[in-house]
């Protein structure tokens, strides 16, 4: 069977994933500050959404959606961060980091959030329906194209002008 046949199950993360999760995220970021990231999240209770991809019982790809406080023309919109997320090097471009990102848009929707920002590959996220122009309303660290939102409640960024607030989790 070739390798892409191959099945991936997407599930939530357990605490049971934690150093599998830790040794991912090192070897697809090629150091610490993603490692250090989820571990700051997890431990100041801002995880919403966290998932694996399982490939033959190993963790080959993993994400993350925490609480990322927002507000667009003074009231709070109840948003997301996608960060970080990884594919074990090797496993890349076979489709599984399309597959963590669905689920995990899937899984924030059905906990009732708004909306989901990501910085992050400004020739990827787009296919997903993240937008630069929708996120380009709203004052945080970041600008540009790679500094993107999307809309989980059509509508729930519309407005003149907002904000995003990192937690300090993120070491900004
Ligand atoms: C980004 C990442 C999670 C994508 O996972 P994946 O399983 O390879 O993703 P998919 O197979 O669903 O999609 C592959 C696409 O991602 C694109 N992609 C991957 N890395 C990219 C990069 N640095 N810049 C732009 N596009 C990138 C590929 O070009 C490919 O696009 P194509 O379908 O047009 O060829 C994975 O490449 C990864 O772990 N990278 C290292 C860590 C990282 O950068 N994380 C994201 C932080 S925002």
């Amino acid at each position: 069977m070739p390798l892409t046949g191959e099945a991936i199950d997407i599930r939530a993360a357990t605490a049971a994933d934690d150093d599998a999760i830790a040794a991912l995220n090192r070897a697809a970021f090629g150091g610490e500050d993603e490692v250090g990231i989820v571990e700051r999240l997890r431990g100041d209770d801002l995880v919403a959404v966290e998932l694996v991809a399982v490939r033959a019982g190993a963790i080959v790809g993993h994400i993350l959606l925490s609480h990322l406080p927002t507000t667009m023309d003074g009231r709070p919109v109840n948003a997301l961060a996608l960060a970080p997320m990884a594919v074990l090097p090797g496993q890349q471009k076979r489709g599984i980091g399309g597959r963590l990102i669905e689920a995990a848009l899937d899984e924030g929707r059905r906990l009732g959030y708004a909306a989901v920002i990501v910085l992050g590959h400004p020739d990827y996220y787009p296919r997903f329906g993240f937008s630069a122009a929708l996120a380009s309303k709203l004052a945080s660290p970041f600008a540009g194209e790679a500094f993107m939102a999307l809309e989980l409640v059509p509508g729930a960024l519309a407005g003149q002008a907002g904000s995003v607030t990192y937690p300090a989790a993120f070491g900004l």
